[in-house]
């Protein structure tokens, strides 16, 4: 098959993950025989640097034109100046809205060879850890008005939480849809004791469940679900949730799994092509030091596979040769625990595209 993928590769540790998980592409092309056309174009600082914008027309007309996106990360402190439109945030939110991706499914799944690393305790790690967030990506307090005003002799700023019936329905279906093929639960998260956006979230969502009379449905607050996940992972099958909370949640999940290294996300809309990005940022911290875990991004290269181009072994073939990996015991630093080796960010993205073979 021919396949366009537009390449962002950010800022920070970005263009390093890319280039392992471009590495992993080309051997996919080559053993099933695909081509995979790769349009590199620039969004968040690294467009900035170029151009001053950090969305510039071109790479929204890119991604518009392929079939899949592929993104590194954007962000960081030499760009926390820019004014509020113009930073590399805005850039990803305006590729997740123009693109109309409003479903982001985040996996937490244990690594069975990674369980050194949760830092829960072993008989949370124990009962298992594999559910899915998906969170509403298009909606929200991310996308409603951002204001800053002065009143009564002070600054005043307020952010608006908003939500349609029609923006909870379509995210609550994809929620049941991705249960039926899991563990049949879903649990959404709110905070409707407080919020009149999660009281409609909640009506909604309990109507769609009337649909799935075969999915379990439960609802539970944020802050609640927040120590829940600390508490019992092995509760959760799919966790559904508004754009903040999912953000925030979809975090701390990553860690109970060892790491926000290893964590994919897949975001889309009503067509096929979707944006494919890990759930972590830039990592500034630790960006030029050949420290990045890459496997977040080469996982999402695999969900790319499997929802955007219905290609199940393509998938399957990547996700195994990152099991191997770790069965050999090679750890990037954020994976690190007792008899591992570490690895550097392209050492990892060698030994993973020589596993495809
Ligand atoms: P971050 O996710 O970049 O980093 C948090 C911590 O996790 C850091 O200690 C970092 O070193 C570590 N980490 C993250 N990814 C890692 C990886 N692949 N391998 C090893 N360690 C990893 O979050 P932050 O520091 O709050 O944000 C940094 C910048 O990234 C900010 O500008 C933020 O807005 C941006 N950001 C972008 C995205 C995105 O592009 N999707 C997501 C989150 C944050
Ligand atoms: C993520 C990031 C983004 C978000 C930021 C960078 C806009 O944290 O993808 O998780 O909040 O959605
Ligand atoms: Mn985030």
């Amino acid at each position: 098959m021919n396949k366009k993928i537009a390449v962002i590769k950010g800022d920070g540790i970005g263009p390093e993950i890319i280039e392992e998980s471009v590495k992993v592409l080309k051997k996919i092309e080559d053993k099933f025989g695909h081509s995979f056309e790769l349009i590199y174009v620039d969004a968040g600082g690294a467009a900035i640097d170029k151009c001053g914008k950090a969305l510039p027309q071109e790479t929204i007309d890119v991604c518009l034109a392929s079939d899949s996106v592929l993104l590194g990360a954007v962000g960081g402190p030499k760009y926390d100046s820019q004014p509020a439109e113009n930073r590399p945030e805005r850039a990803l939110l305006g590729i997740r809205s123009l693109l109309g991706l409003y479903a982001n499914l985040r996996p937490a799944k244990l690594f069975d060879q990674l369980r050194d690393a949760s830092p829960l305790r072993e008989e949370i790690v124990d009962a298992g850890i594999d559910f899915m967030v998906v969170r509403e990506l298009t909606g929200g307090v991310y996308f409603g008005d951002h204001v800053t005003e002065e009143k009564d002799g002070e600054a005043v700023a307020y952010d608006v939480m908003k939500y349609s019936e029609s923006e909870v329905k379509r995210i609550a279906k994809v929620a049941f849809d991705t249960a039926r093929l899991r563990g049949k639960k879903v649990c959404s998260v709110d905070k409707a004791n407080v919020l009149d956006s999660s009281k409609l979230w909640r009506k909604v969502v309990v109507e769609v469940a009337k649909d799935y009379p075969d999915v379990e449905l439960s609802h539970m607050y944020v802050d609640n679900a927040a120590m829940q996940l600390c508490k019992n992972p092995a509760q959760f099958d799919v966790i559904l949730t508004e754009n903040m909370f999912g953000d925030i949640l979809s975090d701390e999940a990553s860690m109970i799994t060892g790491t926000i290294g290893t964590i994919p996300s897949a975001s889309f809309g009503d067509s096929t092509r979707g944006m494919y990005e890990p759930i972590h940022g830039s990592a500034p911290d630790i960006a030029g030091m050949d420290m990045a875990n890459p496997i977040g991004t080469i996982l999402s290269v695999a969900m790319m596979m499997k929802y955007s181009f219905h290609m199940e072994n393509e998938a399957k073939v990547i996700e195994e040769a990152v099991g191997k990996v770790l069965d050999q015991g090679y750890r990037t630093k954020d994976m690190e625990s007792a008899n591992t080796t570490v690895i550097g960010c392209k050492e990892m993205g060698d030994r993973i595209a020589e596993l495809i073979y």
